[in-house]
């Protein structure tokens, strides 16, 4: 029973996104996304057998029942009555819109599966991680990922060496956590905005283009995809009652940029998610030159750059 396990999980950054829920109990998605695993950030998780369910993030105890309904899958998954203690590291700001909940229960799921003896298969891993967070649903996996609309898991599509000159720079607008979840979010978009029903349409018309994209390794197909997604979601949230809007100064700034870079022949397409932090798509040539704009457009701008990248890894286990 003194089992500890170490898994070292990365997010999962959509580039089509996921936004809004067809089912809430289940935590269903109401559309596909299409994602890359970023290689160059993680969360490192320890898992060990504990009286308690209790999750601590960066040294912080997290809410109980934001848990509650991801452990009660697990122990029926695995038929055990096992509880976990979880101890989570992040290796970048967490709770501000760089996709944490995704590594993290991406994480949870393979590292407590192990840890109470249980054996799942990836499909599993994935619907189990899919009831924390829907995007953790794709962290399971490496590489380029697909999480269909209404799907229970998700499907990997390309292992992570089949587009080697892909980048992803991430910009640390603010480290701050953000006022609103992206559940929350989702749910007045779906419950207020006039613009739900027609995101819903439009997603899954994106989706066919930027499957089309990524399978040539067209960055500017890919990159214009990525940017409607994003805009359009956005776009629907902003028509919410009451508007929210998760942009910062520095957040608007970024995006001219990339328009600027692209306008000087440097390809560079940005895209956000429920935050001010902004992930920019770009080749290995082009990288350079995209980071060192960043620099000096803000300096002091955190910038991390990330490539795809593997699924969770399990890295120690003491008896
Ligand atoms: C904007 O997976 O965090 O990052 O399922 O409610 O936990 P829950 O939501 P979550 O939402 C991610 C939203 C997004 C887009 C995406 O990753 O597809």
């Amino acid at each position: 029973m003194s089992r500890a396990v170490m898994v070292q999980a990365s997010p999962s950054l959509a580039l089509v996104k996921y936004w809004g829920k067809r089912d809430e109990r289940r935590n269903l998605p109401a559309t596909p996304s299409l994602a890359v695993t970023l290689g160059g950030v993680h969360t490192r998780t320890r898992i060990t057998l504990s009286e308690a369910d209790r999750v601590f993030v960066g040294g912080q105890e997290q809410d109980r029942e934001r848990f509650a309904s991801f452990f009660e899958a697990l122990r029926r998954r695995l038929r055990t009555e096992a509880r976990f203690r979880a101890e989570s590291l992040n290796s970048f700001p967490t709770a501000a819109g760089l996709a944490s909940s995704s590594s993290g229960f991406a994480a949870l799921a393979v590292g407590c599966t192990r840890a109470a003896g249980g054996v799942l298969s990836s499909r599993e891993l994935s619907a189990l991680a899919r009831i924390g967070s829907a995007s953790a649903a794709r962290a399971v996996f490496g590489g380029f990922t697909l999480l269909p609309a209404g799907a229970r898991y998700a499907r990997p599509l390309f292992p992570e060496q089949h587009w080697p000159e892909l980048r992803i720079v991430v910009v640390v607008v603010s480290t701050q956590a953000k006022a609103l979840t992206s559940r929350e979010a989702m749910r007045a978009t779906r419950s207020s905005s006039p613009f739900y029903r027609a995101w819903l349409v439009s997603s899954g018309r994106l989706l066919a283009r930027a499957l089309e994209a990524l399978e040539r390794s067209d960055i500017e197909l890919l990159g214009l995809c990525a940017r409607l997604s994003y805009s359009r979601m956005h776009a629907a949230l902003l028509a919410a009652e009451p508007p929210e809007l998760y942009w910062l100064p520095a957040t608007v700034a970024v995006i001219r940029e990339c328009a600027a870079l692209r306008a000087k022949g440097i390809g560079a397409w940005e895209t956000i998610d429920a935050g001010p932090q902004v992930k920019i798509l770009c080749l290995e040539p082009d990288a350079p030159a995209v980071v060192q704009s960043l620099r000096e457009l803000e300096p002091g701008l955190r910038t991390i750059l990330c490539r795809p990248g593997p699924g969770p890894v399990v890295e120690e286990e003491e008896e």
